[in-house]
């Protein structure tokens, strides 16, 4: 319930019981056979969605529909495929029809894969030779193994903050507990710290852990331990602790240390791939890696993902030097989705126009929150980005542990997801801007804003 001036005049639970009946009924139904009553811990009460996740029903576009006939404005965007809104016809027709004329699933190659690998070549300028997977957890094991196997060394590089997906070998450091992470060593590195329990410990010894956006630690430990180094994985521009951008020069200091080590650089674009310009962060900031992990983006929705990289690399793979299997690799369904979804991506200035999109929300919030007198920033790249309620500069983990206000998020995202604007509730995961979001959503969304920010600007009820 909400005053004259749209403010909420009750607890959030109390506030969208009314609304989500449906949603609560489904929600305990589900948890007696689900686990956490939703298919990925991301959609579960644990991760932020309390009471219970909203269950949808439908979506066109921008556009979402829970049970309760409830409608938002989408920024979730299924935490990054809908990259073309829900239903793009031209996927939708394509993925019915390839269905239809060819059947789904042939154990042997055909002609629509060739027609969805050329795509994916020409578009991402890292990328010579790709295989197609299933999700973004098999493309990357799949190239931090092969980089194991090209180099024939052991060592992996990550940075903490980032994520790579479940595999044990990447599952590592994702949000450690800087109490259990300890501070830098004399070369910089972190202690690693599984991210759940079932890890076995003794892979600690084949990772390296280091802060991000930090030169002199990846610096001084190329220099003592690279030529130990098989790879250094990284997200281009990191998406899972909200968003944080390269500082200028990093980037392209990876790449010179690892090339000059012999170890291969892996850009992890499962989240930047086709993200806010076609061939992803390696296009937009300039800077080719060895191998490419993509995932959210390259099937329009659909369930693909895809490593690729240079020749020389992928090579060890077409001389059947590397052995990468999966019986539903590069189905019917995945590379009819990758071929529609790269035509409809190369359509001219359409990055252009969603950028500006995104750039207006962006801006819109920025400015909203400095008139609310709400210490914030927002940080991303047109169509994707996450608000910050932070006084203090992001620059990696380490920060957004100690600066991120995460009570303030959690009130941000309650009072938008009942003003019909979803996103996920916790602060390091993102907004996504798809390429057919309108000004009329970002007007909307605006809107909603201006009257969230006058709430959070007053102390917390029953404060
Ligand atoms: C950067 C990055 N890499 C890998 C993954 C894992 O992808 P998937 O969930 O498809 O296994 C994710 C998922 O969010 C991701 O953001």
């Amino acid at each position: 319930m909400t005053d004259e001036k749209g403010r909420r005049t009750m607890g959030f639970a109390e506030s969208i019981a009314g609304r989500t009946e449906r949603s609560r009924a489904l929600f305990e139904r589900a948890s007696r056979t689900i686990p956490g009553g939703a298919g990925s811990s991301a959609r579960t009460v644990k991760f932020g969605w309390a009471p219970y996740p909203p269950f949808m029903s439908r979506g066109t576009g921008s556009r979402l529909w829970d049970v309760d006939g409830n409608e938002y404005v989408d920024y979730l965007l299924g935490l990054g495929p809908m990259i073309l809104g829900h239903r793009h016809p031209v996927v939708t027709r394509a993925v019915t029809d390839a269905v239809s004329e060819y059947g789904t699933c042939f154990g042997l190659p055909y002609e629509l894969e060739v027609d969805a690998a050329e795509k994916v070549v020409a578009a991402v300028p890292g990328i010579e030779m790709v295989r197609f997977t299933n999700s973004g957890s098999e493309a990357v094991g799949t190239a931090v193994r092969l980089a194991r196997a090209y180099t024939r060394r052991r060592l992996v590089v990550r940075f903490e903050g980032h994520y790579h997906g479940w595999q044990d070998t990447v599952y590592w450091s994702n949000h450690p507990d800087p109490a259990e992470a300890g501070p830098a060593d004399q070369l910089g590195q972190h202690r690693p710290v599984a991210a759940g329990p079932g890890v076995p410990a003794e892979l600690a010894e084949t990772l390296v852990v280091l802060s991000w956006n930090d030169p002199e630690a990846i610096s001084k430990l190329m220099a003592e331990r690279g030529h130990e180094v098989a790879a250094v994985i990284t997200e281009a521009a990191v998406f899972n602790t909200g968003c944080i951008l390269p500082e200028p020069g990093y980037l392209e200091l990876l790449r010179s240390l690892t090339a000059e080590h012999g170890a291969l650089l892996i850009f992890d674009e499962v989240i930047t791939g086709f993200r806010f310009c076609r061939g992803g962060a390696q296009e937009w900031f300039g800077v080719t890696p060895d191998l490419t992990t993509l995932a959210k983006g390259l099937g329009g929705g659909y369930p693909v993902a895809a490593v690729g990289g240079s020749t020389e690399v992928m090579g060890m793979i077409a001389q059947g030097r590397y052995s990468h299997s999966g019986t539903y690799n590069a189905n019917v369904v995945a590379c009819a989705a990758v071929s529609a979804t790269m035509d409809v991506l190369a359509e001219p200035g359409l990055y252009e126009r969603q950028r500006a999109v995104g750039n207006r929300l962006a801006a819109g919030l920025r400015t909203l929150a400095a008139e609310a007198g709400i210490p914030a920033s927002v940080d991303g790249l047109g169509t994707v980005f996450q608000l910050w309620f932070s006084a203090e500069p992001i620059r990696n983990w380490r920060d957004a542990q100690r600066f991120a206000d995460e009570a303030m998020f959690t009130r941000w995202w309650q009072e938008m997801f009942t003003r019909g604007v979803l996103f996920h509730p916790l602060q390091f995961e993102n907004l996504f801007v798809s390429l057919v979001h309108s000004d009329a959503d970002v007007d909307r969304t605006l809107v909603a804003a201006a009257e969230a920010f006058d709430v959070l600007s007053r102390p917390p009820s029953g404060a």
